[in-house]
């Protein structure tokens, strides 16, 4: 979840490039940062670190041509700034993303054992052991056995100890260079002209370059200057790496005229849906065969892209006439037992990364299963992991909250439903269709439009959602949305299911949304409206019973991929109102890479 940034090369400004580098990771995770440089005139390690957003820190560094820093979602120990990264102790230098799961019973291994003397430690974080770990085993050496060498033999040993998902990087004072690991968090090596990068994310380093090696788990890299030198990090075999060419551009990583990353996302899918369908057919063919194939098929995702799979659950059964179980990732292990070698997993995940999916996957993998992953970034552990791996093309996605690749995966699954059921040109035809009329509806009166309605509820605290068929599962997304940016209590229900139970909580101006235009929701907002609910109808026509109306085209079957758009972007005015940054909301990260 946290962002790591590291450079070494010619540079003299290190220090002040890793901050830069740093703001454009701070998505990642931003409640504290710091920064580590090697100073050029003494050799030492020194670190500036602070509680709080990197975006607005401006500050120099003393000269160095290597330094690493980090922007820390915290796991382990308040924010505090003893808690930042980096954390030294002894020679050795680390930031660290991941959970050290094992770490207390190192911790208390250590203190009293670190080479006669007892490790004070400075901070709660299981990533100070690592470090102190790592400087317990260099004590016992003399100063000319330390070496590059001797240092990543010493990583590969504590790295062998460590239960869990880590990526970190490694300063050592008197060996210069800077060391990185993996297993299970991503790290990018990018190759400069006369300096090298590691990154947890591309757009750190894009400035400089766009040729890069995707470190794999369990490898250990070096870089000095314009050199990096990969090994196992169970073996210490070399390794040799590819280099690969990203098609990513600076621009895209930028919020350009925009205010916020989140609206500049929630416009972008003007494109972003039409891209998404822009797949071979023999692709979306080996996908469908490997459906054919299975014998029972389980969507497994987090969060917003969980309800992008249980929109496609309706896709899958409408269209094909295929029933697919949906699982949050996290309660997948419930029903792992019905997992086999006729098993397909289908993993959808903007990020790639997310830990309770891996996890899933992983030990899928192991009872035989076959794995289909959808995801954004095509390097990423779960599209590696994949047996067919279908990328959603929708480019970076730098707001926590995810929009425009929630709607290019819908696309993209519901022409995988229509390739199910031998039919991709048909799909892409409404698809085309739909993209179409979003490029129409995505301009600034239209927003303009949300603006006014985002006024008028602003000041309520709480907010429900009604919707039927697929659009139910984009009720619950739209509670996610209105939730994670705006902190109003947004809640989501089957718009069948409220005289049920939730119809209790509607008081005399309570705003409902309601998605859909069809009979059936159109009497249950009837129902909302006569104990005194306050609707916005979201959908193709309007009807007498809406208080305000947002108008979504006719998309036929792909129906859910439009009506989430005004409600992304209700979300962000509602944000924006109540004077909140909705790229960064508080308490949660772009990439959830621990459990
Ligand atoms: O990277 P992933 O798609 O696997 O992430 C899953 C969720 O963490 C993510 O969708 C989260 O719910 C978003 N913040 C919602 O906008």
């Amino acid at each position: 979840m946290c962002g790591i940034f590291a450079v070494s090369g010619e540079e003299t400004k290190a220090g002040e490039m890793v901050l830069r580098g740093l703001k454009k990771l701070e998505y990642r995770g931003y409640d504290s940062w710091g920064v580590a440089v090697r100073t050029e005139t003494s050799g030492s390690i020194d670190i500036a670190k602070e509680v709080g957003k990197i975006s607005s820190v401006k500050r120099t560094f003393s000269a160095s041509s290597e330094s690493m820093g980090h922007t820390r979602w915290a796991t382990h120990g308040g924010v505090t700034k003893s808690n930042a990264h980096p954390h030294k102790v002894g020679r050795v230098t680390i930031v660290h993303n991941g959970i050290f799961e094992n770490y207390e019973a190192w911790k208390k291994k250590l203190v009293g054992t670190h080479h006669g003397a007892s490790v004070k430690f400075k901070s709660e974080t299981d990533t100070e052991v690592i470090a102190g770990m790592m400087s317990e085993q260099i004590t016992r050496l003399r100063d000319n056995e330390i070496t590059s060498k001797k240092i990543s033999e010493i990583i590969r040993k504590v790295c062998a100890e460590i239960q869990g998902r880590f990526a970190i990087l490694v300063m050592v004072e008197g060996v210069p260079g800077i060391f990185a690991a993996r297993r299970g968090s991503p790290l990018i090596i990018g190759r400069g002209e006369k300096e090298t990068f590691i990154a947890s994310d591309i757009p750190a380093f894009l400035e400089r370059t766009n040729v890069v090696n995707y470190l794999d788990d369990d490898e250990l890299v070096y870089i000095s200057g314009g050199k990096a030198e990969f090994s196992n990090l169970r073996t210490g075999e070399r390794v040799k790496k590819r280099n690969v060419t990203v098609k990513w551009r600076v621009e895209e990583a930028e919020k350009g005229e925009f205010p916020h990353f989140m609206i500049k996302e929630i416009f972008e899918q003007k494109d972003t849906i039409a891209r998404a369908i822009n797949h071979e057919d023999k692709m979306l063919v080996k996908a469908a065969k490997l459906l054919h194939s299975a014998n029972g098929a389980y969507f497994v995702a987090c969060g917003t892209a969980h309800k992008v799979a249980m929109a496609a659950e309706y896709f899958f059964s409408e269209v094909a006439g295929r029933k697919i179980n949906v699982v949050p990732a996290s309660e997948m292990p419930s029903f792992e037992k019905f997992v086999n070698k006729k098993t397909v997993i289908i993993a959808v995940s903007q990020s790639g990364e997310t830990a309770d999916v891996l996890e899933i996957l992983e030990r899928g993998k192991k009872r035989g299963a076959k794995i289909l992953a959808l995801t954004n970034v095509e390097s990423s552990s779960i599209a590696r992991m994949a047996n067919v791996h279908l990328p959603i093309h929708a480019g970076p996605e730098k707001a926590v909250a995810s929009t425009k690749a929630a709607t290019a995966q819908m696309a993209l699954l519901f022409l995988l439903a229509f390739a199910d059921s031998n039919q991709i040109n048909f799909g892409r035809f409404v698809l085309r269709s739909t993209a179409a009329s979003i490029n129409d509806l995505l301009n600034p009166r239209y927003e303009d439009r949300i603006r006014r309605v985002a006024k008028r509820i602003i000041k309520h605290d709480n907010l429900f959602i009604i919707g039927r068929g697929s659009l139910y599962p984009m009720a619950l997304e739209s509670a996610i949305k209105i939730q994670e940016v705006s902190y109003i209590h947004a809640q989501g229900f089957a718009a069948g299911e409220l005289k049920h139970g939730p119809i209790a909580l509607i008081e005399k101006g309570t705003p409902c949304l309601v998605l859909g235009d069809d009979q059936e929701t159109v009497s249950n907002a009837t129902e909302l409206k006569a104990r005194g609910a306050f609707i916005i109808g979201v959908s193709p026509t309007k009807q007498s019973v809406f208080d305000e109306w947002l108008r979504v085209p006719d998309c036929n079957g792909a129906q859910a991929i439009a009506t989430i758009i005004p409600v992304q972007i209700l979300a962000y005015h509602l944000a924006v109102l109540r004077g909140l940054d909705p790229d960064m909301p508080r308490n949660l990260a772009k990439s959830v890479t621990v459990k």
